[in-house]
């Protein structure tokens, strides 16, 4: 029986990443900006100039860099002055942002809400940030963009195969577990392994790829990706996941809060006693997130029902 399931979910999964291959690519800019985060030495010249070309996506930054979140933009009217006043990494973060959040025009339903889903990942990108930046990582931008996009299988399973998706969201809301758990009660197709191929499809960072693998299991995996170089920014999104859901902050398809493992926060923390200030600081980032929100995603709906 189990078997029988198993060969379903495996033709599933590969006509799934079929339609995934035909699902378009990121703007060019996008690839461009990734060029610039690997790259110290390019000028601001050189971003604002391929940035200008889309002329929506640029209107997209600069409504996003004087959202508020950053409060140093002082009115910037222009790309050249969002990055003189927020700075490169950051600008380059809005335009992975606002690329990603446009490839989806999916509207909400009872049993899950995009805009909730878009704050879950807004917010985990903030709080990976927070706590790389705290650990004195070195690509801080690049974990967030990681956190930004780990849950993006989530999305690809409800724009291409919305039943089965909807089921595991209404089993996780009944059963009081995450969908993680629900996918695994249930055999059904990991929103992590779409997401992984989502992302590769999309040619991002290895980073990014594994990221978008690895974010539920980084304790446990026992190939590559456990001595990958990655494996402790998986372990950064892993942390930021959790803490993002127990601050109850936008919703995911599932009401279920898991706590940290200790082993988890020792491994990335070093101690325990240092998750604490920890979620303060990410308490805080994620207090002056909210408008952004609004800039990327559109003003507060209704999110579908805690219980
Ligand atoms: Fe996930
Ligand atoms: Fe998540």
């Amino acid at each position: 029986m189990t078997f029988d399931r198993k060969l379903s979910r495996d033709q599933t999964l590969r006509s799934l990443v079929e339609k995934i291959s035909e699902l378009p690519t990121l703007p060019h800019v996008v690839y461009k900006v990734l060029q610039v985060l690997n790259n110290p030495n390019a000028s601001i010249r050189q971003i604002a100039e391929v940035l200008e070309q889309d002329v929506s996506l640029s209107a997209q930054v600069l409504r996003l860099a004087n959202s508020g979140f950053y409060s140093h933009a002082g009115g910037a009217t222009t790309i050249d002055r969002a990055i003189t006043s927020i700075g490169m990494d950051s600008v380059s973060q809005l335009v992975f942002t606002a690329a990603v959040f446009n490839q989806f025009e999916l509207n909400s339903v009872p049993s899950f809400n995009v805009r909730e889903f878009w704050k879950h990942s807004l917010g985990v990108a903030i709080a990976s940030e927070t706590i790389a930046q705290s650990l004195g990582h070195r690509e801080p931008a690049l974990v967030y963009l990681s956190g930004l996009v780990h849950d993006i299988g989530k999305l690809v399973y409800f724009q291409l195969h919305r039943d089965e998706w909807l089921q595991v969201c209404e089993w996780a809301r009944l059963e009081r577990q995450t969908i993680a758990e629900a996918e695994t009660t249930l055999e059904t197709i990991p929103h992590a392994e779409l997401g992984y191929e989502l992302t590769r499809h999309w040619r991002l960072p290895l980073m990014i790829q594994e990221v978008a693998l690895g974010h539920h299991n980084s304790m446990t995996l026992v190939n590559d990706l456990e001595v990958s170089e990655n494996a402790a920014v998986i372990r950064i999104v892993n942390l930021a996941n959790l803490l993002v859901h127990s601050l109850r902050y936008g919703h995911s398809g599932h009401n279920a809060v898991r706590n940290p493992k200790k082993d988890l926060v020792v491994q990335i923390l070093g101690d325990d006693a240092n998750l604490m200030p920890l979620i303060h600081k990410v308490h805080v980032s994620l207090s002056r997130s909210e408008q952004l929100l609004i800039s990327v995603a559109g003003a507060e709906s209704t999110r579908p029902s805690a219980n």
